[in-house]
């Protein structure tokens, strides 16, 4: 399959390419490819001739994304919908992705894909209108929402991922203060590259939710990371108020898979499994 993957060098995005390997993928690079540049984005999509493009590129750090609506709106929604439109012109299918925080957290029990969203930030109002864009736009779509994601790459706009965050700083001495009252599934990029190989094959267009079994909060999740790294940590658990984060996070945010059951895809391991992976992987424990 001819796969054109855009931010192939990110924490998601290096974990494709690498699953993807008896594919023929085409891989771009940031600031070399920009999918902010609608005319440039279109050349380059067009003269690669891809059968699905696969976009990993968002402007998600979450906190700063507040003061930078439109930026915000620029790469997660605009270019989003640029290049929806590349795809319908080439007939590819795209692979976007989009995140557990387009809910509220009312809910308190697991998300389900056609569950009212209701974002509470300018990154998942942004997130959110990229959604509606593909699905405006395109018939061939995956739309995936994900959950928490930690890769060997690290995320490449968050410059690390929390696991190496907090081994990182535990290390150094720091005391951790860390969220108890956000409920979520961190998930592995090496599983869900794993998934998405198989779903783009299965060509069961639509919205997934796709993320680990399971759900913890940030706290219980570094918890269980310094459990299985043997290592004694100075773990302080806060509420989201105290801790006084700039955007808000919805404060259950589990995501059911619900749709990838129904037909049939692989399950995914749980959220505390796909870690003790990659510790291992990481070198972290043998
Ligand atoms: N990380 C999470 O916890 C999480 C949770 C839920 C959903 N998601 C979603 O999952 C997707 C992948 O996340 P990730 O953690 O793998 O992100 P990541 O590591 O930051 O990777 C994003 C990639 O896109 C590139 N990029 C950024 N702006 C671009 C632009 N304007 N044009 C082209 N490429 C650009 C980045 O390059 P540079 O780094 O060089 O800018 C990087 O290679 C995103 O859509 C994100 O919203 C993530």
């Amino acid at each position: 399959m001819k796969i054109v993957l855009i931010g192939a060098d990110g924490q998601l995005g290096s974990d494709l390419l690498k699953t993807l390997g008896e594919d023929d993928v085409l891989p771009l690079y940031y600031p070399k490819f920009d999918i902010t540049e609608p005319e440039k984005c279109r050349s380059v999509v067009l003269g690669l001739a891809p059968e699905v493009v696969i976009n990993t590129a968002a402007y998600h750090r979450v906190d700063e994304c507040e003061d930078h609506p439109k930026e915000s709106f620029q790469v997660n929604a605009i270019a989003v919908r640029d290049l929806a439109l590349v795809c319908r012109e080439i007939d590819a299918s795209l692979v976007h992705f989009s995140t557990d925080y387009v809910f509220d957290g009312a809910k308190r029990s697991p998300y389900l894909e056609d569950d009212p969203p209701n974002p509470l930030s300018v990154y998942a109002v942004s997130k959110l209108a990229g959604e509606f864009f593909v699905r405006q736009v395109l018939k061939k779509y995956f739309l995936v929402r994900t959950c928490g994601l930690y890769g060997v790459a690290g995320s490449k706009e968050k410059g690390t991922n929390f696991v190496e965050r907090i081994v990182e700083l535990n290390r150094a001495g720091t005391i951790l203060r860390i969220v108890n009252d956000q409920w979520v599934t961190p998930t592995s990029t090496q599983e869900l590259a794993q998934r998405i190989s198989e779903l783009i094959r299965s060509r069961h267009y639509g919205l997934y939710h796709l993320t680990n079994e399971g759900e913890c909060t940030w706290y219980s999740f570094a918890r269980q990371v310094f459990s299985l790294l043997g290592e004694e940590a100075r773990l302080v658990s806060v509420d989201s108020l105290t801790y006084g984060a700039k955007a808000r996070r919805p404060l259950y945010s589990v995501l059911e898979n619900k749709r990838a059951k129904e037909i049939g895809l692989k399950g995914f391991s749980p959220w505390n499994e796909a870690l003790k992976d990659y510790l291992l992987v990481k070198g972290h424990i043998r």
